[in-house]
Formats: structure tokens, C-alpha cells, sequence
């Protein structure tokens, strides 16, 4: 999709992080944006910072896990703006713990958040995007532990790897429409992800306390680090942009983790190389 100015973008997770600067560059490009977030405040004062950005910003109180929210959240845009063009299912959160300590209340949420809110995303405007017929570009928000599971076992990287296998098959479906695919891998992006516990509805339970002295705690330490020291999301959303334009599927902001990504194909090339010479094991 190469004009953007004039059409409509849908953003989840629109309150902060990447999504709000998703919706500030959208903005910037002479969109309409519907920011759509969990977080009623944050969402309030992110539509009034964008107010003088573009030539029409609103919010929308919306829960990706709950497909009729996300329901409600498209309606409310359709009659806002009329056609939408452009969505992003962005909205995530982290939680972690060791092998064996991840409570099952920790992989519904993260789950749910991470790939049920894509899939609800998807199943809310598609129909709509396939009969206006004017073109569009859906982009899931994935990571870089969707291409290779460096933070190890857990609810994360599954749903990331997820959304990455749901991007590349939905893609090819849903050029012919005129509708383009991205997934956004991102590495570390200085965003409040590490606090994702803010969001976390009670029906999931309470967030785990972590030994302090265990690895996970030490783990999660060295990641927010990480998070502190990433890149601005501003960069990632201008990749996005780029990404929408030139119809691209893979979106990296992080060029020098590309050998990790190298050493998860090595392996399975290798894996493959031992198939084909016939060995057992
Ligand atoms: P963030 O915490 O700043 O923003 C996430 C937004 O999602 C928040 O505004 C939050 O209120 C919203 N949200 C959480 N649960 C929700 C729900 N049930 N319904 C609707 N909205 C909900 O974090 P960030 O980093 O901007 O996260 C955006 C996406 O980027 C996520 O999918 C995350 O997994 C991904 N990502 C982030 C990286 C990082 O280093 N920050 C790296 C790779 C991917």
C-alpha cells in the first residue's frame, strides 16, 4: 500500500510503546488512527498527546483477548472513520518463570494476548477490508522470539512463534485481495513490556512472585536492562511504515541478531543433511 495519507489505521496496544508510536507515524502520514488499548488512562492521555499530530486520532477501550470486544472496537472505528485500511495487532505482554514453575493462569494470558488477540484482530476486520475492496495491510507484532527462542521455553516465545507461522500462511492467501501481510520482529525496544503485569485481568490469576534469589529473577533483571537499553520505538514504527509501503512480510529492527536467526537454519539444515544421508539418529 503505497498512499497512506487520507486512509485509516487501527492500532492494539495503542497506548503505549510501539503501538502508540505506531499510531504517532500513522498520524504523521496524514492518517485517521483509532488507537485501541486495556489501559483506559494511559489510552486517554495517548489520543490527547496526538491531537495536534493528525487529522484525526481517537481511542477505543478494547481487550484483545475477548473477540467480542475486539468486535465492538471495529464497529465503533467503522462508524468513526468509514473504511479502514491498515490494522495492527500489536497489543502484548510478557510473563515468565522457570521450566517448571510457569503457572498454566501465565500461558492462558500470554497466549491470549499475544495470539488469541491477533487471530480476534484479524477475524474483526478482514471481511471488512476484503469488501471495500480499496486494499489494506495487516502487520502482527511478533518479536525476535519468533524467529529463535533465545529466551528459552515459555508462553512468549510460543505465542511469537505462532504469530510468525499465521503471517507467512495468511500472506499468500490474502494478496490477491490487494491486502498485504508484515509480522514485526522487533529485538529490544525501550517500551514498558517488562511491566506487563499492570494489564494482567484477575481472571488470570496473580502474577508470580519470583524467588530473588532464583535464575528466573536474575533473568528477568537482565532482560529489563536489555528493554532499557533498546532502541526507541519511533524507529521501529518508521520500519513499519517502510514495511506497509513495500509490502514487505519480515520486519527487523535488530540487524545484528541476524546470526541467531542463522544458527537456529544451520541447525536445521544440518538436521536435514542427516535425513538425506540416511543416518538413524
Ligand atoms: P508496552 O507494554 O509498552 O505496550 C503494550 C500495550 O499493550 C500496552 O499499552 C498495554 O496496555 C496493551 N495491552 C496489554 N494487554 C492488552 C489487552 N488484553 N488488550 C488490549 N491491549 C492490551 O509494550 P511494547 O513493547 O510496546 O509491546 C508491543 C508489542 O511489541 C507486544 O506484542 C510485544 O510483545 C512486542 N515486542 C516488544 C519488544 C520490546 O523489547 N519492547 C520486543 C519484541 C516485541
Amino acid at each position: 500500500m503505497r498512499e497512506l495519507a487520507g486512509k485509516t489505521a487501527f492500532v492494539t496496544g495503542g497506548a503505549s510503546g510501539i503501538g502508540f508510536a505506531l499510531g504517532r507515524a500513522f498520524a504523521d502520514a496524514g492518517m485517521k488512527v483509532m488507537l485501541a488499548d486495556i489501559e483506559t488512562d494511559a489510552l486517554a492521555a495517548a489520543v490527547k498527546s496526538l491531537h495536534n499530530v493528525g487529522p484525526d486520532v481517537r481511542g477505543i477501550d478494547c481487550d484483545v483477548t475477548d473477540a467480542a470486544s475486539v468486535e465492538r472496537a471495529a464497529k465503533t472505528t467503522f462508524d468513526a472513520f468509514g473504511n479502514v485500511h491498515v490494522i495492527c495487532n500489536n497489543a502484548g505482554v510478557a510473563a515468565g518463570g522457570g521450566i517448571e514453575d510457569i503457572a498454566l493462569d501465565s500461558w492462558r494470558w500470554v497466549l491470549d494476548v499475544n495470539l488469541m488477540g491477533v487471530v480476534h484482530g484479524i477475524r474483526a476486520f478482514l471481511p471488512h477490508m476484503r469488501a471495500h475492496g480499496e486494499g489494506g495491510h495487516i502487520v502482527n507484532t511478533a518479536s525476535m522470539a519468533g524467529m529463535q527462542s533465545g529466551l528459552g521455553f515459555g508462553p512468549y516465545t510460543a505465542s511469537k512463534f505462532a504469530v510468525v507461522g499465521m503471517s507467512e500462511g495468511l500472506a499468500p492467501q490474502l494478496a490477491p485481495f490487494g491486502i498485504g501481510v508484515s509480522v514485526l520482529c522487533p529485538g529490544f525496544v525501550r517500551t514498558r513490556i517488562g511491566e506487563s503485569g499492570r494489564n494482567r485481568p484477575q481472571e488470570y490469576g496473580a502474577a508470580q512472585t519470583l524467588d530473588p534469589e532464583g535464575p528466573t529473577a536474575a533473568m528477568v533483571a537482565q532482560i529489563a536492562e536489555l528493554i532499557q537499553a533498546g532502541i526507541d520505538p519511533s524507529d521501529v514504527a518508521a520500519r513499519v511504515l517502510a514495511a506497509i509501503r513495500a509490502d514487505d512480510l519480515y520486519v527487523f529492527t535488530h540487524p545484528d541478531m541476524r546470526i541467531d536467526v542463522e544458527g537456529r537454519f544451520c541447525a536445521i539444515a544440518a538436521a536435514f543433511d542427516k535425513a538425506a544421508g540416511g543416518q538413524p539418529g
